[in-house]
């Protein structure tokens, strides 16, 4: 990566030469959306999905107007081309700008509208293997978690304390003990053939990568139900050939080992994730031109 690039309001500059002010509500009140798109082999992976997803939080927040005027599906390529970068993340953030401090919005908005790529490794295979550590905790976000807002000390304050305990990520439950999301992933469980995952509703974010586990493991034949579980059934009810993985943009599937102090099947990633994780890496590498990577699956 030769340099690190920023797309400010329609300009492009060096990202340490970018300036938010102070006034932005973005920085204020946290009155912002954002998405994080993968970069593999210098392709943006599933960029339509992300953009679709962006228009429907920005619609959300009542802030369409902001896009209108950049077109996120030729910038974000000439982003990651000026920027050189080959595998990492574009991050971008759209919030409803500067003006003078309230809770109410300005008429009109001048909405600050960013980008930057930023290298960014994948879990290699050791670590996929080593698996995941999840940290259970009651959801303390607010009632719209489908909207991909920059709202998230309830988030930072998870993650901060998940990693505290020794875990990898945060897994929020709701006050009856229902599995709803990662922290910032999606969360599956594989029980009794089945894999599951928490329905969309307002309480998950409606994850790119878990539409593509759901799509990818119906074609190879999984049954795939958007039916919540409970966080007993994945701990002390679990079969033994109890699977879970959490699936989000930058980890893709990462298999989980462990949920508080629970064992997750035999501590290691079980044969149905990784089997749907080989598919998964096959269709990636296919969209960006790459060879299909090596299987983790032992070969039968
Ligand atoms: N987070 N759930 C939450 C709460 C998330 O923040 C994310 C992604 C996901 C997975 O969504 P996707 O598959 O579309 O990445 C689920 C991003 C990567 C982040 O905040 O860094």
């Amino acid at each position: 990566m030769d340099s690190e690039t920023l797309y400010l309001n329609g300009e492009f500059k060096p990202l340490d030469q970018g300036w938010i002010r102070v006034e932005d509500r973005g920085f204020q009140l946290g009155d912002g959306v954002y998405e994080v798109v993968k970069v593999m082999n210098g392709r943006l992976v599933w960029l339509d999905d992300h953009l679709q997803r962006l228009e429907r939080s920005l619609a959300e927040v009542r802030l369409t107007e902001a896009s209108a005027g950049h077109t996120f599906e030729t910038v974000l390529p000439e982003l990651v081309e000026r920027s050189g970068l080959v595998d990492g993340m574009v991050y971008v953030q759209v919030t409803r700008g500067a003006a003078r401090r309230d809770f109410v919005f300005p008429r009109p908005p001048h909405p600050t509208v960013l980008a930057y790529a930023r290298v960014k490794k994948l879990p290699t295979e050791a670590e996929i293997f080593t698996g995941t550590a999840l940290h259970p905790l009651e959801d303390q976000r607010w009632a719209r978690c489908d909207i991909k807002s920059t709202n998230l000390l309830a988030t930072v304050l998870a993650k901060e304390e998940a990693k505290e305990a020794g875990a990898d990520e945060a897994l929020f439950l709701d006050p009856q003990g229902v599995v709803r999301e990662g922290g910032s992933s999606n969360v599956f469980a594989v029980l009794d053939g089945v894999l599951r995952t928490h329905p969309l509703s307002n309480r998950i974010l409606w994850g790119i990568t878990r539409l593509h586990v759901i799509e990818i493991a119906r074609e190879m034949g999984w049954k795939v139900e958007e039916r919540a579980f409970r966080i007993a059934e994945i701990t002390s009810e679990a079969p033994a050939d109890c699977e879970v993985f959490t699936a989000s943009t930058l980890r893709d599937m990462s298999p989980v080992v462990r949920v508080g102090s629970h064992v997750i099947g035999e501590g290691r990633p079980g044969p149905v994730i990784l089997a749907v994780l080989d598919r998964f890496r096959q269709v990636q590498a296919e969209l960006v031109g790459l060879q299909p990577p090596r299987p983790l699956a032992p070969a039968r």
